[in-house]
């Protein structure tokens, strides 16, 4: 049973949410900034929704959930949940309004990891619609002619980085086996919205505002977000008749009418001709993409299994091993305002980063330990060097349990934050929690049929070797880049309890594990959960979140020999609890809400 901590980090989380704190200036690094108020015409729910975020408290319901990451979003997906839609359906339908209101973070040019609790069957059953890299692609494709790692954004701007989205083709697969609307209604509200335009959200502009010099580099993605050459402004109504089409042809015709025809043909064009920078995407990449189901990777936490998705995401393997090691630690008396908590925090996801950088990648092409990994014997182990006073000066990856010989350097990726998250629950008593991306903010800025195409093969390690050993996340023909998504699913004697998810990078890790902690041993709702103050550390420097209590643990932090360094931290974190009623969470750094009945 879990019982109620609210401390000082947690009122501090409410005073977060206020209208006008926290706002970020986003830059390169951080491309997916905080959020300072609507202007969208909004219905009375969705005022309501955005009320309760803005007080720290979640949204209740008794039937079903949608928490996502644009009020308009939720809304279509709350229609189709309303007329007895899945969860499935409602997915589909969220989505392709994300892909036209924030196209920034995701959207049909990209790619997507989705976890689904099966109400008949008590399954948990994972898809895999991570992007591919080219046929044509080599391991060295981000280096320059001297065999060196080219600069983040000459990779990621441009033709070079898109890898083959795999978006539309999730959405189909998802609709296929769970769907109960028929498919073409799910994409009404995404025609109507493209066609008769949508109002421009703060954070949209001042996303626009802040890429305007990479938008302006190709004229179709110019046209569209810097119209005459001015970026675009909030409350701007913004038409998008491309999008239309592109929806009408994928309701008419499925994804087929994506990864054949017209619309295939201007991906390939597009990623091919880019000025500077050309890729090497071909018909025959799109035509042969393929959905993948995979096992889900669980690990176990307090009472709970905490379940999500495995290899080619870093996701629910990393969160796993960090929460795997903490279980040993009383974080639930140390409580949240404990630096020893965010001590044994930090340092549990120091360890569990070391292993990712050095096993993990996508499996179907190097042998992974997969379920060494997560093996309690193995966190038990690697536990034991969280028991210390001060930061450790040395944190290397660990040995799991592996029956393949292996000889990995540590991968020297980047992966900054963008994304989004969708979690849902219908009526039926399906659970679904989906992650998806086009990776870098406006991704790799090109655009075609109304949509922007991915930078996600920038997720790649750039280096095949280090000092002659070969890197597992190294890029090769068909392989999927390593991802941090985590869409998870929290289970507890066989039933789900939580869904939850983030954007942020490869901190996704650190706002999914963080938000575990602060729900299972905090006893926090879910409101409360996602609006705590974030403290993430991933390779040594501890981040904190500026402007928040989280910064008042700097000095505490430094003294037991950590460096830190405070930081808007622009996670987007959404989440249900299903319990005998559902209650639903939305990040209050981004524009989203939860909406049930
Ligand atoms: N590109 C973000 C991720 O896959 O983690």
């Amino acid at each position: 049973m879990r019982t109620s901590r609210i401390s000082g980090l947690l009122l501090s989380a409410v005073a977060f949410s206020a209208p006008g704190f926290a706002q970020e200036t986003a830059d390169a690094v951080a491309p997916e900034g905080a959020s300072e108020g609507q202007v969208q015409a909004l219905t009375e729910e969705v005022i309501a929704s955005l009320e309760a975020k803005a007080a720290g408290v979640p949204i209740e319901s008794e039937n079903w959930m949608v928490a996502a990451a644009n009020p308009l979003a939720v809304e279509a997906g709350a229609k189709v949940l309303r007329a007895g839609g899945s969860a499935a359906d409602a997915m589909v339908a969220v989505q392709v309004v994300l892909g036209l209101v924030e196209p920034q973070s995701s959207g049909l040019g990209g790619g997507a990891f989705l976890i689904w609790y099966d109400a008949v069957s008590g399954q948990l059953i994972t898809l895999d619609g991570r992007e591919t890299a080219p046929l044509a692609a080599t391991p060295t494709l981000f280096q320059d002619e001297n065999g060196e790692p080219l600069k983040f954004f000459d990779a990621v701007v441009g033709g070079l980085s898109v890898g083959t989205p795999g978006t539309p083709a999730l959405l189909e697969e998802a609709h296929r086996r769970w769907g109960r609307s028929p498919w073409p209604g799910l994409f009404t509200d995404g025609i109507r919205l493209a066609d008769e335009g949508f109002l421009v959200s703060p954070r949209l502009a001042s996303l626009v505002e802040n890429d305007a010099e990479r938008l302006s580099r190709f004229p179709v993605t110019a046209e569209y977000f810097l119209p005459g050459g001015a970026p675009l402004q909030q409350g701007h109504r913004l038409m998008n008749p491309d999008y239309a089409e592109t929806l009408r042809v994928l309701a008419a015709d499925g994804a087929a009418g994506f990864y054949g025809g017209e619309i295939a043909s201007g991906i390939v064009s597009t990623v091919r001709t880019a000025p500077d920078n050309p890729g090497v995407l071909s018909g025959t990449d799109l035509a042969l993409y393929q959905v993948i189901e995979r096992e889900p990777v669980c690990a176990a936490y307090r009472a709970y299994e905490v379940c999500g998705m495995g290899p080619p995401s870093s996701g629910a393997l990393t969160v796993g091993q960090i929460l795997g090691m903490l279980s040993t630690y009383d974080l639930s008396g140390m409580g949240p305002e404990s630096v020893e908590a965010w001590r044994l925090i930090g340092e549990a996801s120091r360890l569990a980063f070391a292993d990712r950088g050095r096993y993990m990648a996508d499996s179907d092409f190097v042998p992974m330990p997969t379920t060494g990994l997560v093996d309690p014997d193995y966190l038990s182990e690697r536990a034991v060097l969280l028991n210390a006073e001060a930061a450790l000066t040395e944190v290397a990856p660990g040995n799991p349990e592996f029956d393949h010989a292996s000889n990995w350097a540590d991968d020297v990726s980047l992966e900054l934050p963008s994304t989004s998250h969708i979690s849902i629950v219908d009526g039926y008593g399906n659970v679904l929690s989906m992650t998806t991306t086009i990776e870098n903010g406006f991704g790799s800025r090109l655009m075609t049929s109304g949509f922007l195409l991915n930078n996600e093969l920038t997720d790649f390690s750039f280096k095949t070797h280090q000092g002659g050993v070969p890197i597992a996340n190294r890029l090769e023909p068909g392989k999927r880049p390593r991802s941090s998504m985590s869409p998870t699913i929290v289970m507890q004697d066989g039933a789900p309890v939580l869904a939850i998810g983030s954007p942020g990078g490869s901190r996704i890790i650190g706002y999914v594990a963080k938000s575990i902690i602060a729900w299972a041993d905090w006893g926090m709702d879910v409101q409360q959960a996602v609006s705590l103050p974030h403290l993430v550390n991933r390779f040594g420097t501890y981040d904190v979140e500026l402007e928040t209590v989280a910064e008042g643990y700097a000095d505490a932090l430094i003294g037991i020999g950590f460096e830190v360094n405070p930081r808007d931290l622009t996670s987007g974190l959404h989440a249900i609890e299903i319990g005998e009623n559902l209650s639903g969470g939305a990040d209050p750094r981004r524009e989203g809400i939860a909406l049930g009945e």
